[in-house]
């Protein structure tokens, strides 16, 4: 009995930056690209492509799947840190772009951890109220937060959104157990400044602008590390082991940190989900389109245990794990 995916849906935008077009742009190469990362290509919002669009329209598939009309919903969490503004929340837009009159709307901002936070606070809702019928999105458009300039990260992120929709079952289905983490201490190695102040004495130092600043190798080592705890927290609490796992579908951030992340918990390559050469890591948006996709192509079937985790900025962390 529990919190259940009605429904899924995705949003990508039409443009797809290889990386062989991004040689014209930084000095570096498919090859270093593929080997260091695992990506292939990435997907940037053209026209009609704001990031409260691309939410919008995965969140309309994801409706049309779950066959629940836009005045049902309750509730629309927004995972971003691409907001469309800073005010209103890009959950206001969409919830007006699809109609959803009934529902209250707001962002969540967990980086590339928030679609799996607003997943357990959507299941909070609906633990508290049975009739709740709440859609969750992770949207981006990192191609506008990006230094273009800057080799060691334009070349990792891409544009796109997913979503789903929750409701409760009778069932032995639903989300079992979550697991989260947070370290503010980190913040530095991977973060993007906002607008400048306008008051000076609320001004940040040195502001150094609106992109994304990273320190690669070390946000490697801690997504490792934060991801395998967060599994070994999440399995603990129900008490299984990652054999009665069917699928793991973690956050697409690059094949050389899911590489090490299976080498240290020993899963089977064929119970993980992988697309990441194809969009580069989408931050919120990654496990939401993932789930989509290994939904259409019928990898997940009733009573299956998907297990789910993520890193990113803050840092944040954390791991979920459902009965489909
Ligand atoms: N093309 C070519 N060369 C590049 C490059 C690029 N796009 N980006 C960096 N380099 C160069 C560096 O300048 C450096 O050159 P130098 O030795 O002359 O100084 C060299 O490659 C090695 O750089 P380094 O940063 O040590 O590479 P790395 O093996 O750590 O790989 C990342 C870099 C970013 C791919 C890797 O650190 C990583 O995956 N980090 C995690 C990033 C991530 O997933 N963030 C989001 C988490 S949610």
């Amino acid at each position: 009995m529990g919190t259940v995916v009605l429904g899924t849906g995705s949003c990508l935008p039409e443009r797809i930056l290889t990386n062989v077009e991004l040689e014209s742009i930084v000095d570096t190469s498919d090859e270093w690209i593929q080997s260091r990362t695992g990506i292939a290509a990435r997907r940037i919002g053209g026209k009609g492509e704001k990031t409260y669009q691309l939410a919008a329209k995965a969140a309309e598939r994801a409706l049309e799947a779950a066959g629940v009309m836009a005045d049902e919903i309750d509730l629309v969490i927004v995972a971003t840190l691409t907001s469309h503004m800073l005010m209103p929340s890009t959950a206001c837009f969409v919830q007006d772009e699809i109609g959803a009159k009934n529902a209250f709307a707001y962002d969540l901002n967990a980086a590339c951890s928030g679609f799996l936070f607003g997943f357990d606070a959507a299941d909070k809702y609906i633990q508290a109220d049975h009739s709740k019928k709440i859609l969750v999105i992770g949207v981006e458009t990192l191609s506008s937060r990006l230094n273009w300039k800057d080799r060691n990260t334009c070349i990792l992120f891409g544009d796109g959104a997913g979503a789903v929709v929750v409701g409760y079952s009778e069932s032995e289905r639903g989300l079992l157990k979550s697991d989260f983490g947070s370290d503010g201490s980190l913040w530095e190695l991977l973060c993007m400044y906002g607008p400048q102040s306008l008051n000076p004495d609320l001004e940040i130092e040195n502001h150094p602008g609106s992109h994304v600043l990273m320190g690669g190798r070390e946000v490697f080592k801690h997504a490792v590390r934060a991801m395998e705890d967060a599994v070994h927290g999440v399995l603990d609490k129900e008490g299984i082991g990652l054999d009665s796992v069917d699928l793991v579908i973690p956050h697409q951030a690059n094949i050389r940190i899911l590489n090490k992340l299976v080498e240290r918990l020993s899963i089977p390559q064929e119970k993980l989900f992988i697309n990441v050469s194809k969009y580069g890591n989408t931050s919120a948006a990654s496990i939401p389109i993932a789930l989509d996709e290994a939904n259409n192509k019928g990898l997940i079937s009733v009573g299956d245990t998907v297990l789910f985790c993520a890193f990113g900025g803050g840092f944040t962390w954390g791991a979920v794990l459902i009965k489909w």
